[in-house]
């Protein structure tokens, strides 16, 4: 294992399989080293993946089941061309992630953190708190729709917005326009929420330009990861007014975030916790203990990725 699961999945890990706990080793290398013959299996979690350095020094690896759906830091390439079967924790997750991306816009746009401040410091007997901006009918654009996407566009449609799409392709079975172009998106858009799949081809894809065209006004929500966000032209449009505010639960450099993000008081910050409930994160700990089961019990993956 790369890192922790809550103690539920650890203790039915720990009765089935013989765990090794990478992230508990003073010397990860030579953990590997010694039991490099023995490893069939890695159970990793989203942010962490699986490397062509690691999975190449496991000569009897036949799976990598991820905690989490997003497997861009798992080297998928790797694992194709040595036919190690991938896994991940796709749709439990779906509607908690959702549940936190139109948090973080309530929480941007009504500033509900600096009301809660304000109360706390007794600044309310003083006077009464500056006016913030409404969420409900605005127009918002959704930066991918697939499942999470779409979970976002249900909610958003609750709060009658107007809601447009960026994503690889127009889904002609939803009633959101799509927008080919994702400046054009971020023009006509109050809010921008980030849903996206990580990785190389979505990398630093709300960049300078995207965020100068959402505006001044603009909210910008980002719940797909850090990559997706050219951080340093984030940082800079935050710092100058180019942008309203942000709320992130995903940076560049997770845990270790860019310390420019704690001064600011526009945005509303997040430990990547999208999926983070007792709920969710127990669907997905039984996901990737039934992959796992399945693998080793020779029946069909139940989420495959490769
Ligand atoms: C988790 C995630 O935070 O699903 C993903 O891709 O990033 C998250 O659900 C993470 O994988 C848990 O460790």
């Amino acid at each position: 294992m790369t890192g922790p699961y809550p103690d539920w999945d650890m203790a039915d890990l720990e009765g089935k399989y013989r765990v090794h706990k990478l992230w508990q080793a003073e010397d990860k290398d030579a953990l590997v080293a010694r039991h490099s013959g023995a490893i069939r299996a890695i159970a990793t979690r989203g942010e962490l993946g699986a490397s062509a350095a690691l999975m190449a020094k496991l000569p009897k690896l036949e799976i990598v089941s991820c905690y989490g759906m997003g497997t861009d830091a798992i080297d998928l390439a790797y694992a194709r061309a040595n036919g190690i079967r991938v896994t991940n924790t796709p749709d439990v997750l779906t509607e908690d992630v959702a549940d936190i991306g139109i948090g973080l816009l309530l929480a941007v746009a009504r500033e509900i953190p600096q009301a809660d401040a304000y109360v706390r410091a007794g600044n309310w007997r003083k006077a009464n708190m500056p006016l913030v901006t409404r969420v409900y009918g605005k127009r918002l654009g959704i930066v991918g729709m697939g499942r999470i996407g779409k979970a976002v566009a249900r909610r958003a449609a609750a709060f009658d917005c107007e809601i447009a799409y960026f994503g690889t392709r127009k889904h002609d079975d939803l009633p959101y326009d799509f927008v080919g172009d994702l400046v054009d998106l971020a023009r006509g858009s109050e809010f921008l929420i980030v849903t996206l799949a990580g990785g190389e081809g979505t990398k630093n894809i709300v960049n300078t330009e995207v965020l100068a065209a959402l505006g001044p006004d603009g909210i910008l929500i980002n719940i797909s990861r850090g990559s997706t966000v050219d951080e340093t032209a984030l940082l800079a449009a935050l710092e100058s007014g180019a942008i309203k505010g942000a709320g992130l639960d995903v940076f560049w450099n997770e845990p270790r975030i860019d310390e420019r993000f704690a001064k600011l008081s526009n945005v509303v910050l997040q430990p990547h916790h999208g999926s983070g409930t007792v709920e969710t994160r127990k669907a997905m700990g039984q996901l990737v203990r039934d992959n796992l089961a399945a693998h080793f019990g020779g029946q069909a993956l139940l989420t495959p990725v490769a």
